[in-house]
């Protein structure tokens, strides 16, 4: 991956991830880092077609996986692993633990299904090895925002048209959270999660706090 710095954000749906995104784009930027903004389903002409369907259509929860991993293969491909060998910060708006969170624990797909989904699209086999022994892309550091599903639900019901997800009930994304604590709890050190029912202002901190904390970004 060369010098590139990896981070994801995450979260249930009403979070409030994007303006901090913006803001932690502006301050790597400040500091001379090129950043590529990016986001999942999506991140490439391919991917963003897809994430279309996934977020407008109904279909079962394979089907779901299936497309969302293949627009991850699109991304991964084509614009996270070259941004990486460039040396850029790539911070993507969701990636694999919303996978994890929404298709595995939320819709109830398989998870060790998902796990070995998870190493094709993401495995990048060296010479002589297989799938199973591959290096597999994660990102350096995931932060979830952690919101009661209820907080979620209030902020959400003032938003705009709902799509598919966001128009589910509460029991839907007590799961997802769910989801999102077990992919902690099995790489807590990737993880930095952050407190998401404070003010916009109180969060940023923590955001900040937590990048500064993992040396990726100088106080
Ligand atoms: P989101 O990231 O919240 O974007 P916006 O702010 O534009 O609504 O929306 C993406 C939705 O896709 C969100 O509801 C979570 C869902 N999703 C999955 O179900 N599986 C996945 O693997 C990913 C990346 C997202």
């Amino acid at each position: 991956m060369s010098s590139g710095l990896f981070i994801s954000f995450e979260g249930i749906d009403g979070a409030g991830k994007s303006t901090h995104i913006d803001s932690l784009a502006q301050a790597f930027r400040a500091q001379g880092r090129v950043v590529t903004l990016t986001r999942e389903p999506g991140g490439t002409p391919l991917a963003e077609r897809l994430r279309q369907m996934v977020l407008n259509d109904p279909m079962d929860a394979m089907t779901e996986a299936l497309l969302v991993f293949a627009a991850r293969r699109d991304h991964v491909q084509t614009v996270i692993l070259p941004a990486l060998a460039r040396g850029d910060v790539l911070l993507c708006d969701r990636f694999t633990d919303a996978t994890f969170a929404y298709q595995g624990a939320g819709r109830g797909f398989d998870w060790e299904t998902l796990a070995v989904l998870e190493a094709w699209v993401q495995g990048r086999a060296a010479d002589g090895a297989t799938a199973a022994t591959a290096v597999v892309l994660q990102p350096h550091l995931t932060i979830w925002f952690d919101l009661p599903p209820q907080v979620a639900a209030e902020r959400l019901s003032t938003a705009r048209v709902p799509d598919k997800f966001e128009s589910q009930p509460l029991a839907f994304f007590e799961k997802v959270a769910s989801g999102y604590a077990r992919r902690m709890d099995a790489d807590v050190g990737r993880f930095a999660r952050i407190n998401a029912d404070q003010t916009p202002a109180q969060v940023w901190q923590d955001v900040l706090q937590a990048v500064q904390s993992k040396g990726l970004l100088t106080p």
